[in-house]
């Protein structure tokens, strides 16, 4: 069996309210002890470096857990927006030509050189690297930054990487969406570019499972071609936005079959999101039973 905690969009500025959630979350994912905990971005409400360093050492109470850090667009570039605004993206240029050349990512993929930017390098100092990896426990998981843009150099590590875990439960973590989610007016940038040609490439990766934040909805989409299907799974934020409370995603994988949960950090609770059984969740049934009954 494997266990993943996931969790997104802390945008921690330093309030004594988030530290306490932040704490409260610590607390939770210690006490599930997950095979890896994936982080999808927005640690800090603004990229500044006191920030980034609190988290860190919040994170750290956590280190006898694995752990795959990926930065979101607050961590990389200054923002005063609301929480969850997206900062516009510049327009694709290497992804698209990436894609031209190769659709189906069977050219042989060299390494290219590590070119950092000053806030790529204020994360690295931190954090180790914006592209981290974990292969153990049965996973392959691979994140990528989508700030200011996902590269088709970062698809091409994050690809081979993959590819040498055949037979592990993939796992492809990035900040921002690959599909619009229920519950929110999308944003421009809220979704990369060419998220179609990038959820076909993941298909052709045998990807089981894509996480992302962003868009501080907790919610999964099942999606399919002919090669295969992927969960795309987003985690709900950390931050108070005064619509909905904080959370994070438990998921486990049991064989053939996946369970994705949204627990609170506030109560603890747990209430199913996907069950691959086919089965409707034991919310989602009672729901059904007392709609029936009127
Ligand atoms: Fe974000």
């Amino acid at each position: 069996m494997i266990r993943i905690a996931h969790v997104s969009d802390l945008h921690y500025d330093q309030s004594r309210q988030l530290r306490a959630t932040i704490e409260r979350l610590v607390e939770l994912v210690a006490d599930a002890a997950p095979d890896l905990l994936v982080v999808t971005g927005d640690l800090s409400a603004d990229g500044r470096p006191e920030e980034l360093d609190e988290v860190r050492s919040m994170l750290r109470q956590l280190k006898p857990i694995r752990q795959l850090v990926i930065p979101g667009n607050r961590d990389l570039e200054r923002s005063s927006g609301p929480p969850g605004e997206a900062n516009p993206l510049p327009p694709d240029s290497d992804l698209d030509f990436f894609l031209t050349l190769e659709p189906a990512l069977a050219l042989g993929l060299e390494e290219d050189a590590e070119a950092d930017t000053d806030s790529d390098d204020r994360w690295v100092s931190r954090f180790g690297t914006t592209e981290p990896a974990f292969t153990g426990r049965g996973i392959a998981a691979v994140g990528v930054p989508s700030t200011p843009k996902l590269s088709g150099q970062s698809l091409t590590r994050a690809a081979r990487r993959l590819r040498k875990s055949p037979d592990a439960f993939r796992v492809f973590a990035l900040h921002h969406g690959l599909l619009p989610v229920p519950g929110r007016k999308m944003r421009e940038g809220d979704v990369i570019p060419r998220a179609g040609d990038v959820l076909s490439l993941l298909c052709e990766l045998g990807v089981d499972l894509v996480l992302h934040g962003h868009v501080h909805r907790a919610h999964v989409w099942r999606i399919a071609d002919s090669r295969g299907e992927i969960l795309v799974a987003s985690a709900g934020a950390l931050v108070n936005d005064g619509r909905l409370d904080a959370s994070f995603l438990e998921i486990v994988v049991d064989g053939p079959f996946v369970e994705i949960s949204r627990r609170s950090v506030a109560t603890g609770r747990a209430s199913s999101l996907y069950s691959s059984d086919g089965l409707p969740s034991p919310e989602v049934r009672e729901a059904r039973a007392v709609a029936r009954s009127r």
